[in-house]
Formats: structure tokens, sequence, C-alpha cells
């Protein structure tokens, strides 16, 4: 069985309709601070059974050891983790708690029930701004806020614990890039609280006409049409990818590291002009000064996990863009009018 930490968010109720597709058991745990219960109804609506689910918190330890000990679990995907840079900059001490030291946790309770196969939730964050494009996953790394250094310390902890027993330890850290998209029933997808940090789901609440328009961070940076360029890669390509990387620890022991993308960079206005043309709405905009900490362009070199994963990502930007505005116009519509 695979433990989900998280598997109630938008990365985490993915990979469960992707592990039910893949006829992989799965358990989730899941503390609710940055998702909803309704998701597991819809995940079951979906793949025709409901998760198997524990309410709890990474942290808790004796909840971990309780897990371990009632359920066969051969193999945990650590997706728990806070993950608004903003918000890490004015709570880091929430952010190593919670990301940091929940991590630890986990590990020490793996370690002790024997379970260490783990498949880690990264992000392409690690890299910084990087020299040259795209990037490789040999790239020197950094972090510009607690957010990304919580990801980095995570990091070396799991290079820590492979190194110590050699042989014994099966860890893959994934190095997401730009999640966006939503499963194409429109039932899950990116459910954001508050005014949304990220671009897409931003974009899809300005055509959905809860928000008055985008507002473009900056149009002077040294990219094809002046605004940031990103590797976006469809959510359900992200979901699969752990799927393949799990499949890929059981026949392999030690640590992997890998990126997750699709090797195309697209520019802000690129992908509004996509999600103009997915829901027929127009996305109003407005250019605005640059955002502090934000990088000109980050896409990835996703040959490795081709070769070591036999996985690419397969859908584009305008499946992407259809898929979110059936979910916005659709499902998340409801939830925001729910009572
Ligand atoms: C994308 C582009 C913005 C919003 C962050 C984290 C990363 C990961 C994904 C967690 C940039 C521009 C955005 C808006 C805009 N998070 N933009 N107006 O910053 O690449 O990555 O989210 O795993 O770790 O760093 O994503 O979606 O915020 O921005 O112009 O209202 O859209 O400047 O060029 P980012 P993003």
């Amino acid at each position: 069985m695979i433990l989900v930490t998280g598997g109630c968010g938008y990365i985490g109720s993915h990979l469960c309709v992707a592990l039910a597709q893949a006829g992989e058991p799965y358990l989730v745990v899941d503390n609710f601070s940055n998702s909803r219960p309704s998701v597991l109804e819809r995940v079951a609506r979906i793949t025709g059974q409901a998760p198997a689910f524990v309410e709890g918190d990474v942290r808790d330890v004796a909840l971990l050891q309780q897990l371990f000990a009632r359920h066969a679990i051969s193999a945990v995907v650590h997706l728990a983790a806070f993950k608004a840079v903003g918000e890490s900059v004015r709570e880091p001490l929430m952010y190593y708690g919670n990301n940091v030291a929940g991590t630890v946790a986990l590990l020490q309770a793996m370690r002790d029930a024997g379970v260490r196969s783990m498949v880690f939730s990264s992000s392409a964050t690690v890299y910084g701004d990087p020299a040259s494009l795209p990037i490789r996953e040999d790239f020197p790394l950094s972090a510009t806020n607690p957010y990304g250094w919580s990801k980095l310390m995570m990091e070396q902890v799991l290079a820590d614990v492979a190194a110590a027993e050699p042989g014994l330890w099966r860890i893959a850290r994934l190095r997401y890039f730009n999640p966006v998209g939503a499963h194409e029933s429109g039932l899950i997808g990116e459910d954001p609280r508050g005014i949304p940090n990220n671009l897409l789901p931003y974009v899809a609440q300005v055509a959905a006409g809860q928000r008055e328009a985008l507002s473009v961070y900056g149009n002077d940076y040294p990219t094809v049409d002046g605004t940031g360029v990103r590797d976006y890669i469809h959510v359900c390509d992200l979901a699969e990818g752990h799927v393949a990387a799990l499949r890929y620890l059981r026949q392999h022991p030690g640590l992997l590291t890998v990126n997750l993308g699709t090797g195309q960079p697209v520019s802000v206005l690129e992908m509004v002009r996509g999600f103009e043309q997915a829901s027929g709405r127009p996305v109003p905009y407005r250019i605005v000064a640059r955002r502090p900490g934000d990088v000109a362009a980050c896409w990835a070199d996703p040959a490795l996990a081709e070769r070591l994963l036999g996985w690419r990502a397969r859908r584009g930007v305008e499946a992407m863009c259809r898929d979110a505005w059936r979910w916005q116009d659709g499902e998340a519509r409801r939830l925001a009018n729910a009572p």
C-alpha cells in the first residue's frame, strides 16, 4: 500500500486518481490545512472507490507509528507541505516546522517501521535563478526564501538518509516545475484559499468573472514578449510521473533526482492567450511592476526522467487551459458558492 501525505491537496488528489488507475492501493493522510474534505468523495466519483483516509498531521509521531503498525505500507509519497513563497517570508518557523521537521518525523517513523521507500515532492525553486536554460538536475542549487530553503533542506535530509544506509533506502526527489490544469472530469482541480498566488488559478478566476483583471508582473524581462517564462506541466502528467517513480524505486535502491517538466517555455501572455482560446472568455490584464523574487525564465530539460522513468509529459497548453477552465467554470464555482 502507498501512503500519500497531503493526498487531499491539488497534487495529492490527482495522484490518488493516477494510483487508482494504475491499480496501486493507497492510503491518504491529510490535515485539511490547504484542502477540503469533499475532495475525497469527488476522487471516489472519478475512480469508483472512496480513498482510504486518515485525518492527521505528519508531525504527529504517534499517529504515524499507528499508521505503519496497522497498514502494510510499502512506500510513501510525501506531498504534505506549505508552499506559498510570500507566506514563508512572513512565517519562516511555520514553514521549517511543517516542511522540514514534518519530513524528519515522517522519515524517523518510516525507518522505525522498516519502510524505506519515499517519493518526495520537491520543486524547481531549488534552482534559484538559473545561469542557463533548459535546467538539468546537476545545475547549482540555491534559495531566496524560507519556502525554497525548506525544499533544499528536505532534499539534503533525504540525500544524507540515503547515504547513511546505502542500498536500503529508495528515494526519489521529484522537482516539479509549474503544475497547472485539472482532471478532465472537472471534479478536482486547483482550489486555492483566498487570492491565488499562482498565475493560472488567477487567470481562471478572471475568466470566470470572479476577479476584475490579471496583474502581469512585469513585461521588461529578456524573454520572447517581456513577460515571465515558465515550464507549465499538466497536473495529470505530474501525477503519472509519481507513479513511474514509485515503479522505478521498486527496481532501483538509492537516491534518484529528476525534473518533472515539459521542456517547453511558455510566457505569461502566451498562457493568457491560451486560456482565452480555451474558455472563450476575455482575460483583461494590466502590466504592473515585477514581483520581488521572480526569475525571468525557468524551464526543464526533461530528458533524465524520460530516460530513467520512461515518462514524459504528454499534455500541452491547450489541454492545460481547457481542463482548468472546465474545473473553474463547474465544480470550483459550485464550491465557491456553497454555504
Ligand atoms: C508564474 C509566472 C509570475 C501571478 C511558484 C513557486 C514554485 C511553485 C509554483 C509551489 C511568473 C507571473 C503570476 C500573477 C503574474 N510553488 N504571474 N501574475 O512563481 O513560477 O512558482 O509557484 O510548489 O515553487 O516559486 O509560479 O504561478 O506564481 O508565476 O504575472 O498574478 O506568472 O511573475 O512569471 P512561480 P507563479
